[in-house]
């Protein structure tokens, strides 16, 4: 026979157990998790890009992040023209990460601007398709923000500022793929049977802004031309979601691989400025 005492302790074991539950690197375990209730919560979130892009700062056909794809993949008339004209026929697009001076970038009046404004969270682009890493990534030599240009730590200088000024969330923008990295082109090449671009560069540099900075969301991008097994994201979140230094607060979305978007992740972004056309609400 149980007594009251008894009992209590077995709900509670049975409670802790439910808490404790383990996440498995497949999507039908990672879909299963409640997104954390900071996220249903916050009503704005403030987005930013910020890369060696903002030298130039030009692109007629789209977003100025692009600015390099136009120019060096699409071979766009337009941007051959402007390069030419402007930098010389000699110009590559690394030689602006030495022009990034980044002089008026003021973390602390930045999380000041962020607070004032009403935005509960922001997510800040670590590292768009460029590759450009804005913090000083082990793995990223001589393309990141503390070796060329400002000679800063972008990331850590506003995640600092924001945690110290403010009660926004902090959260970080990572792109999977870099357009013209030589790992990824031959992974590539090689129809991404070997994987020695997520190995060597992708997944290092994800575990490393996530120890380091400890982001409470993850906006993953660049995912698209591979599969989330060629990524591998599902280890990636389950890490993430078991055993990170965020585990218990940190969301993340949905581009994690050409069978996820839309589908799996944390929070489904599906394309960008996708309007979902209905408030979802969790019980
Ligand atoms: C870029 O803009 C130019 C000029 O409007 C246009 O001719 C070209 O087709 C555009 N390219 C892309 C890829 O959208
Ligand atoms: C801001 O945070 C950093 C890291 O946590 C700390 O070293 C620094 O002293 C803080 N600055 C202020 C003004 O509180
Ligand atoms: C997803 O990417 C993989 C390569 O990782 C490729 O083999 C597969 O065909 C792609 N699937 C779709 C639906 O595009």
């Amino acid at each position: 026979m149980l007594s009251k005492v008894d009992l209590s302790l077995v709900l509670l074991t049975l409670c802790s157990c439910a808490f404790a539950v383990r996440y498995e690197p497949t999507w039908e375990s990672i879909d299963s998790r409640p997104i954390p209730a900071w996220y249903d919560e916050v009503k704005l979130g403030i987005f930013i890009h910020f890369g060696v892009f903002a030298v130039p700062s030009w692109n007629p056909n789209g977003s100025t992040a692009w600015m390099w794809y136009y120019w060096k993949a699409l071979k766009e008339k337009i941007f051959i023209d402007f390069m030419t004209n402007n930098y010389g026929p000699e110009f590559t697009y690394a030689d602006f990460a030495s022009q990034l001076t980044m002089e008026f970038f003021n973390a602390d009046e930045w999380a000041n601007i962020f607070a004032l404004s009403g935005a509960e969270y922001i997510a800040l682009t670590s590292k768009h398709h460029e590759g450009f890493c804005n913090w000083p990534s082990k793995y990223s030599f001589n393309w990141n923000s503390m070796e060329v240009g400002p000679k800063r730590d972008v990331v850590g200088e506003l995640a600092n500022a924001i945690r110290n000024k403010t009660k926004l969330h902090f959260g970080l923008y990572h792109s999977l793929y870099e357009w013209f990295h030589p790992l990824y082109l031959q992974d590539k090449a090689n129809g991404y049977r070997t994987q020695n671009f997520v190995n060597d560069k992708t997944m290092p540099e994800l575990y490393e802004i996530v120890n380091k900075y400890k982001p409470e969301v993850i906006w993953s991008d660049g995912d698209w031309e591979a599969s989330s097994d060629y990524w591998q994201s599902k280890e990636f979140i389950a890490w993430l979601y078991n055993d990170s230094p965020v585990k218990d607060t940190v969301v993340t979305n949905d581009r994690w691989g050409n069978d996820s978007t839309c589908k799996h992740g944390g929070f489904l972004t599906c394309e960008d400025r996708y309007q979902p056309g209905i408030t979802i609400t969790y019980f």
